[in-house]
């Protein structure tokens, strides 16, 4: 994906932790692996802090020795890199910083120009209007939002509003980096770019769907932010709610951007709501104790810094998600997410029926279909499937017929960054969500912290290091099942 136009790319929140982790890095890769990348592009990293270009520059090349693998640092085209990259003080309540970006920009009017708001949410709405009276919006235009976008529908819809006012929908790009994961566009290739799933794609196939996104870190530096969030906002309801879209969604006629959100928005809405008491039977909210992770101490989520010392701030959630449609009517789709846990996990896992009638000898059953798409920690595809094992008895074990990404491409997997912020800047909004879909997944997760609230208990405790509460192994349970937990 080579670009043959400059563009100018105004980071907000450039001294922040995504911005050092993943922003930066991901554009330093498309730096130095697009050969002909468009000459003059600019970066502009704007926070409020007061640091001059070679401060910033300083603080960059250390964070990204950290941060870009190693093996991958090319101290050339670093320096090139940086050449590209310059430093303003923004404070986002104030005309100041924004008419001296108005003053940077001056020369390129006509140019693609992305604002990337890497901030908290509560400052999106501030920084597009000292955008707009700086006279910095051109027609040419985008501005990407980072999630969580709000803390409920209330909060999102005013961001939404004051936004949409400034900025046209296609103008806007709403980013879950997780759309932009390599394992997730190869299950869009999967599902309709092969002829043999489609039929199994459905009820009739299908007996549970399980999505899990499981992190062995706990809340690490970002105590504060996560604390007025939890699991539930943090990741729930956008990166788990779109991996449940695509692989729930049917086909749509194209794979351009409005044919793709107006099959997702379908999923969302056929979500079947909570009430009060379906959110006690149906939703496990948990929290971390201290335990040991890889054989190592670590400290409770009330013992984090940042966290106050009574908080109820969920660091894990289970759930029993069901679609009211036709495809999927009765399938139970179970959604789980926690920091601290055993490993660091993030895969689809769609368990297809056993066998009507099973004839042969041996230990094993006929249940052990299974379309494994894991995301992390290694990127691929498996399917379960029973064989026979070599020998003169009818022996039958369960197989994997495995796709590693890695070994078949044999190429450096691109980072979900590096794929989106293209995409914004080619104006491809395929991977982004639109407002309504936004408003769609608000509306269904905010019965649920309603009810959490009006219940006013505690999460279920955790210790570090386990799968998350026994609860959420009873949740599953109870429907006969349980969750797929090799690694
Ligand atoms: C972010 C969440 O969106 O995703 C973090 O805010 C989480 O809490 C992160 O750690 C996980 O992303 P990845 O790509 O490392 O799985």
């Amino acid at each position: 994906m080579a670009l043959t136009e400059g563009f100018d790319l105004v980071l907000f929140g450039g001294t922040g932790d995504l911005a050092l982790r993943k922003l930066i890095p991901g554009l330093y890769y498309r730096h130095r692996d697009s050969k002909d990348h468009a000459a003059g592009s600019r970066i502009i990293a704007a926070s409020r802090q007061a640091l001059t270009r070679e401060q910033y520059l300083e603080l960059i090349t250390e964070s990204s020795h950290k941060f870009i693998r190693d093996g991958d640092f090319d101290e050339r085209a670093w320096q090139s890199f940086t050449q590209t990259i310059d430093y303003l003080p923004v404070d986002a309540r104030a005309a100041a910083g924004f008419a001296a970006l108005a003053e940077r920009l001056r020369d390129a009017a006509g140019r693609t120009r992305v604002f990337y708001l890497s901030t908290g949410s509560d400052l999106f709405s501030a920084i597009c209007s000292g955008l707009a009276q700086a006279g910095l919006v051109t027609p040419q235009s985008r501005v990407v939002m980072e999630k969580p976008l709000g803390r409920d529908l209330a909060t999102s819809d005013a961001i939404n509003e004051s936004v949409g006012a400034i900025f046209e929908e296609r103008q806007i790009f709403r980013i879950d980096h997780y759309l932009g994961k390599e394992t997730v566009q190869n299950l869009l290739a999967l599902r309709f770019g092969n002829s043999i799933f489609e039929p199994l794609w459905h009820r009739a196939a299908v007996r549970d769907v399980q999505i899990t996104l499981a992190e062995s870190v706990g809340v690490e530096e970002r105590g504060e932010f996560y604390d007025r969030y939890g699991a539930m906002r943090d990741i729930v309801q956008n990166h788990l709610l779109q991996l449940l879209c695509i692989i729930a969604m049917e086909p749509p006629v194209s794979i351009a951007a409005d044919a793709v959100r107006d099959e997702k928005l379908k999923v969302l809405r056929a979500l079947r709501p909570f009430t009060r008491e379906t959110v006690r039977s149906n939703v496990v909210r948990g929290q971390y104790r201290a335990g040991a992770i890889a054989g190592k101490a670590v400290p409770g989520y009330l013992e984090e810094p940042g966290i106050p010392p009574h908080s109820v701030t969920e660091t894990f959630v289970s759930m029993r998600a069901d679609l009211d449609n036709w495809r999927w009517a009765r399938v139970p789709f179970y959604l789980r997410t926690g920091k601290r846990m055993q490993e660091r996990l993030a895969e689809i896992v769609i368990n297809f029926r056993p066998v009507p009638h099973f004839i042969l000898p041996g230990g094993d059953s006929g249940d052990v279909n299974r379309l494994v798409i894991r995301l992390q920690p290694d990127e691929g595809i498996k399917l379960l499937v029973l064989a026979k094992v070599p020998g003169a008895d009818m022996r039958t074990r369960p197989v994997d017929l495995d796709l590693d990404f890695a070994k078949t491409f044999r190429t450096r997997q691109w980072d979900a960054y590096e794929r989106l912020i293209m995409d914004v800047i080619g104006g491809n909004l395929t991977l982004f969500m639109r407002r309504d879909e936004l408003d769609a997944a608000w509306r269904w997760v905010d019965p649920i912290q309603q009810a959490w609230e009006a219940q006013g208990d505690r999460p279920k405790p955790y210790t570090a290091g386990t799968w998350g509460p026994t609860a959420s192994s009873a949740l599953i349970a109870r429907d006969g099942l349980a969750w797929k937990e090799d690694v």
